[in-house]
């Protein structure tokens, strides 16, 4: 393993610096023989102890490919991440999105520690609060207001009562499958939630603009407003852009209905577009939400919106015990800051087309057939024989995590600007392996 590439543009911890010559590359990793879980698998008992399932959401491991994956991450450094077994990945999930420019950014780094010593979470905000507003406002199209909070599913939340106060009517549309959170009326597993949590939405298909229209026909005068992701990227399934139309359709009904259209860019956020991921085909939203990629791994969300929510966003009582901690604060104004001064979406994008292409490359040589879908910066890729088995996806993604190379079977991967091309080409040769184990899958 080379010091450059664990640590990506930041300067490696002393132990790393010392453990550097003898540590192996992501790419020998146990090497495409098993890999070594122990301190993982020990973990996970311990945690099954305590905490109920282990690990719980869709971190859990038995949403991955059971056995074959790390349970825990202990280190993390630029676009890469260690178990607690020692093992190295190339990380594609980058945290789920949050990492976009990279773990312990050192630019991040110095603007958090600055604020950890002034004040974090305090009685009241701090100053930094108002120049995050200000900067979102000021690179968002169309925005003239941001609040804040934690994640994305409350910042949702938030935007659906705020069209309603607006609006002063309940419904709201959303895509059928779409995932906005794990509040109730939106959580993609019903068990705990009363069906009247959903009793206030209506589904449409994702790119069925007719099939909005007839919701509008029918709900003409209770749809308060229609929320959607810039792209289709629910876990489970192929990432689908907007057809042609389709974003400014969703546009031109709301405002013929007199419904707000909100976008959910929590995922797609500051990977697709700087002004708002829908703004690459033109569409500007009436309230925006970020979250994933805003702060760099700390925990915020931002809830924007143009002048005419501005009351409604006064008159709906919104708040949370940490909605002021001024750590992650700096973080998302630091993070922003590289991303302009990277040129960052651009360098995710190429970076991620690499990535992409290489895959291409490497399924044809194998002789495999593969689908990537989304955008380059988000890419995801399953195997078309699998026929949404995802049992070629299962045997590839745990080939590449056995390689050092973290991918996962059903959900879209992320790019950052802390993968190098040097990274690429590494997790390319390691995929190369995986393709071959995935094609000798056969038919079932
Ligand atoms: C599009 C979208 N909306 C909302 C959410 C919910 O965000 P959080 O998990 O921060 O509550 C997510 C999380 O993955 C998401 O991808």
């Amino acid at each position: 393993m080379k010091n450059e590439k664990w640590v990506a543009g930041a300067k490696p911890l002393a132990r790393e610096a010392r453990a550097a010559k003898q540590a192996p590359r992501a790419g020998d990793n146990q090497h495409m023989s098993a890999l070594k879980l122990r301190e993982s698998k020990r973990w996970l008992e311990r945690a099954r102890a305590v905490i109920p399932g282990g690990v719980y959401g869709h971190q859990s491991p038995n949403l991955l490919v059971p056995g074959r994956y790390p349970a825990f991450i202990s280190e993390a450094r630029g676009c890469r991440v260690r178990d607690p077994d020692g093992n190295e990945y190339i990380d594609f999930l980058c945290s789920y999105g949050p990492m976009v420019v990279g773990y312990q950014n050192p630019a991040v780094h110095r603007a958090t520690e600055k604020q950890r010593a002034l004040c974090d979470a305090g009685t009241l905000p701090a100053p930094n609060m108002v120049e995050l507003a200000e900067k979102l406002v000021a690179v968002s199209e169309g925005m003239d207001w941001a609040m804040f909070a934690k994640n994305g599913s409350d910042a949702c939340t938030w935007a659906l009562a705020l069209a309603r106060q607006r609006s002063g009517r309940d419904l709201i549309a959303m895509a059928g499958g779409s995932y906005h959170g794990v509040h109730g009326w939106c959580n993609h597993f019903t068990a705990g939630f009363p069906d009247s949590d959903r009793a206030s939405t209506v589904e449409f298909a994702w790119n069925d603009l007719q099939g909005l229209s007839a919701l509008f026909d029918e709900h003409s005068k209770s749809l308060a407003a229609v929320i959607v992701t810039p792209f289709r990227h629910e876990a489970g399934a192929d990432s689908v852009m907007p057809a042609e139309g389709f974003l400014e359709g969703i546009r031109s009904l709301c405002d013929r209905h007199g419904a707000l259209m909100i976008v959910d860019d929590v995922r797609a956020g500051f990977r697709l577009h700087r002004g708002g991921s829908t703004q690459l085909w033109g569409v500007t939203p009436d309230l925006l939400v970020y979250s994933k990629a805003l702060a760099n791994g700390y925990p915020l969300s931002a809830l924007l919106g143009n002048e005419s929510l501005r009351s409604a966003a006064e008159g709906v009582f919104v708040t949370g015990t940490f909605f002021t901690q001024a750590v992650p604060i700096a973080a998302a104004i630091a993070t922003l800051e590289e991303l302009e001064a990277k040129d960052g979406i651009a360098y995710m994008n190429a970076i991620g087309e690499r990535f992409c292409d290489g895959l291409q490359r490497g399924a044809d040589k194998a002789g495999v057939q593969i689908h990537v879908s989304g955008p380059p910066s988000i890419p995801f890729m399953t195997f078309p024989a699998d026929a949404g088995s995802f049992e070629r996806s299962r045997v590839f993604a745990a080939a590449c995590v056995r390689g050092g190379v973290f991918v996962h079977p059903y959900h879209n991967w992320f790019m950052s600007t802390a993968h190098q091309e040097s990274d690429i080409d590494e997790a390319l040769a390691i995929a190369a392996k995986a393709f071959r184990e995935a094609a000798r899958v056969r038919a079932s």
